[in-house]
């Protein structure tokens, strides 16, 4: 297992929003991270990736228990997240933008185009538009543009927070498919959607997170095929699954 995540658990004060959660995911494959509104999906991706310090448990990679690291000594392990909402600045420009996200690794101009050239090389979208003001894209742009980004930190685990959230069905498509081009390369997916379907699709396996713990754990066409689900997703709530 490249990543293996146990009992992992991300208070805010008081409130927990991730208690005990499970998760491990082998090189090379993609798992689906599911669960209604405020289950506490982000939270578990942020404790991951440090973005948030977990109160417990261990996220190992390698091996290498990284729960008490720092964000950026994660990235260094190979651990990048792509937030909920993108995060790009928006007064800069794409290639600023996507040099952000190869700090660490401190290139010069020559090899900073190099890595901009090779991450780009399934995004021609975001390969036409790099001296644009990031902020003046579409929303799907601006999305492949915070994947993009993610990618220059060179990633060996690419974790995507709902990254189709409000896009069209295009550009999803797009999404999924680089995704899927990634997953061909080697690199470990870990994905939190809304589209249930969607994700199942190309993911190997799936966790269900309600109420801040694993609800359901499964190889994704199980899960796709459980009733299970919709009882998760409907149990307490008016929303209808997605
Ligand atoms: N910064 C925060 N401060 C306090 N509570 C938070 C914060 N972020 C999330 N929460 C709470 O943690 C729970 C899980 O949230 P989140 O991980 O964002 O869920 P999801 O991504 O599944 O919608 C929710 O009850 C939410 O209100
Ligand atoms: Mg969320």
């Amino acid at each position: 297992m490249i990543l293996e995540v146990e009992s992992l658990e991300v208070r805010y004060g008081d409130v927990i929003a991730v208690r005990k959660v499970d998760l491990a995911v082998e090189q090379g494959q993609a798992v689906a991270v599911l669960g209604r509104n405020g289950a506490g999906k982000s939270s578990t991706l942020r404790g991951i990736a440090g973005a948030t310090m977990p109160s417990g448990g261990a996220v190992r990679v390698d091996g290498v228990d990284l729960a008490t690291r720092r964000a950026d000594d994660r990235v260094r392990h190979g651990i990048v997240l792509v937030p909920e909402g993108r995060r790009l600045f928006p007064q800069l420009s794409v290639r600023e933008n996507l040099a952000v996200g190869a700090y660490l690794h401190k290139l010069r101009p020559a090899a900073m185009d190099q890595e901009i050239e090779r991450v780009t090389e399934h995004l021609p979208r975001v390969r036409e538009r790099l001296d644009q003001q990031a902020g003046s894209l579409s929303g799907g742009e601006q999305q492949l543009v915070a994947i993009a980004r993610a990618l220059m930190a060179r990633p060996r685990i690419l974790m995507a927070d709902e990254p189709s959230l409000g896009l069209a069905p295009v550009i999803v498509d797009a999404i999924y498919e680089l995704f899927r081009t990634l997953l061909r390369d080697g690199l470990t997916l870990v994905v939190v959607e809304q589209y249930v379907g969607v994700a199942l699709a190309l993911a190997d396996h799936a966790i269900v997170i309600d109420r801040g713990a694993v609800a359901l754990a499964g190889p994704a066409a199980e899960l796709a095929e459980s009733p299970d689900l919709w009882r998760v997703y409907l149990s307490g709530s008016e929303e209808e699954p997605a």
